[in-house]
């Protein structure tokens, strides 16, 4: 028998831990220990907010509510971080998720009620678009005003999240709430961008050494390559935010091109890794360790920023950019796939050597 180790719980949260096993461990998957922060933004964190709204959501249909008050959310984020710990999840989820117990609460929403929930609404697509409109709606209901409606509407949003998980079976609520989640996560680069200097000095229109110039672009992108595995789609804005960068330093050859920078150059190296839009959960196997999925399907030429910004320097950059899936149409792609299964385990020793 597996020896699960002892866990000291609260005693003082409502929320049935047990019944959500299969969710917590997955989630302990996602967040695995020393790599949480690379996984925060496109698995770990998803995960996390994905399965703390279909527990509450759950929890409501016992108690008609959609929230806890401020006490039991203090004991129940406790008892759950106690849980994932206890699994092999990190112990920094607070920092690395921004996790509060005001994420179990109702925070300014002023509908909690199933009942009068559901005589407001009927939403019937999960959809982002019912999903914002019932939050407005909700919001709207609110007595007092608040200087900032759209931190209530955010409130709401979360609110409505829990009362869909609800509505839907297991699978497919963890499913809606990570893309909507990744729907968001991928419209932005995650990446720290460092100082320029040396790409400036080395590729700037004048200095002609190709050498000199992929140099620095090289050192200048294992720089980035050591903050996180990152998705397709956000390798894309990646690629556009440099490009921009590059165009507001005036250089205006190609030097993704020249240099040959592809997508995958923006996530985390060694095997060469690019998630997909949606990516799927973690795996973990006694022998080898915690593993997921990447697609270098998606690995195409980094591509030139758009010319919008400046036609004139922009006459380099005609690659035509065929844009990853989204989310959505991720799974239903056919096609030929190429995949690599991604163990961790390398991955750590690179980054402790
Ligand atoms: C919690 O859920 C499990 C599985 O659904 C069930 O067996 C158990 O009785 C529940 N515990 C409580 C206190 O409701
Ligand atoms: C939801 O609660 C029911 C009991 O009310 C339980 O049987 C079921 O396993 C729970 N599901 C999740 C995902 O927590
Ligand atoms: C908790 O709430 C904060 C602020 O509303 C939000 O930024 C964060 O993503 C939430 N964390 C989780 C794990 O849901
Ligand atoms: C908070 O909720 C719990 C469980 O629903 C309840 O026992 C407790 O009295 C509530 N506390 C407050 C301050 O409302
Ligand atoms: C929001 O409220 C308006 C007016 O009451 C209603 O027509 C609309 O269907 C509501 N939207 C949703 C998503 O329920
Ligand atoms: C060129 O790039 C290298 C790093 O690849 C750097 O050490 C050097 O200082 C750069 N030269 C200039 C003139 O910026
Ligand atoms: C780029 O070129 C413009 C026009 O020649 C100039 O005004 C600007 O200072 C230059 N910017 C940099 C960062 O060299």
């Amino acid at each position: 028998m597996k020896k699960e180790p002892l866990i000291i719980f609260s005693g003082l949260c409502s929320l049935n831990f047990t019944a959500s096993e299969g969710l917590i461990q997955t989630t302990s998957h996602n967040c695995w220990t020393v790599f949480a922060p690379l996984l925060a933004n496109v698995m770990c964190c998803p995960q996390l907010d994905a399965t703390l709204t279909i527990i509450l959501g759950n929890a409501s249909e016992e108690t008609g509510l959609l929230a806890l008050n401020r006490t039991q959310s203090k004991h129940c984020l406790l008892d759950l971080e106690r849980i994932l710990l206890g699994k092999g999840a990190s112990s920094q989820l607070r920092s690395i998720c921004s996790l509060y117990s005001s994420n179990l609460t109702v925070s300014s929403c002023p509908v909690i009620e199933v009942d009068e929930f559901e005589s407001v609404e009927c939403c019937e697509k999960a959809c982002q678009n019912a999903i914002l409109d019932a939050a407005t709606n909700i919001t709207l209901k609110a007595s007092e005003p608040l200087t900032d409606n759209s931190v209530r509407i955010s409130d709401c949003k979360n609110i409505v999240h829990r009362w869909l998980a609800t509505k839907l079976e297991l699978s497919q609520a963890k499913e809606t709430l990570r893309g909507l989640a990744n729907c968001k996560i991928n419209r932005a680069c995650p990446l720290v961008f460092p100082d320029m200097r040396d790409i400036s000095g080395n590729c700037s229109n004048g200095v002609s050494s190709q050498t000199g110039c992929c140099g620095a672009m090289d050192s200048y992108v294992s720089h980035l390559q050591k903050q996180a595995l990152i998705t397709n789609l956000q390798a894309l804005d990646c690629a556009t935010s440099l490009g921009t960068k590059l165009q507001k330093l005036n250089i205006t050859k190609n030097v993704f091109n020249v240099c040959r920078i592809s997508l995958k150059d923006f996530s985390l190296q060694e095997s060469g890794c690019l998630l997909p839009s949606l990516p799927s959960d973690a795996i973990f196997d006694q022998d080898s360790g915690i593993s997921f999925t990447c697609d270098l399907n998606d690995n195409i030429p980094a591509p030139c920023p758009s010319s919008s910004s400046s036609q004139s320097s922009a006459s380099t950059c005609k690659t035509p950019v065929r844009i990853p899936a989204l989310p959505a149409a991720a799974s239903s792609q056919p096609g030929v796939t190429r995949l690599v299964i991604f163990v961790l385990s390398v991955v750590l020793v690179i980054l402790l050597s």
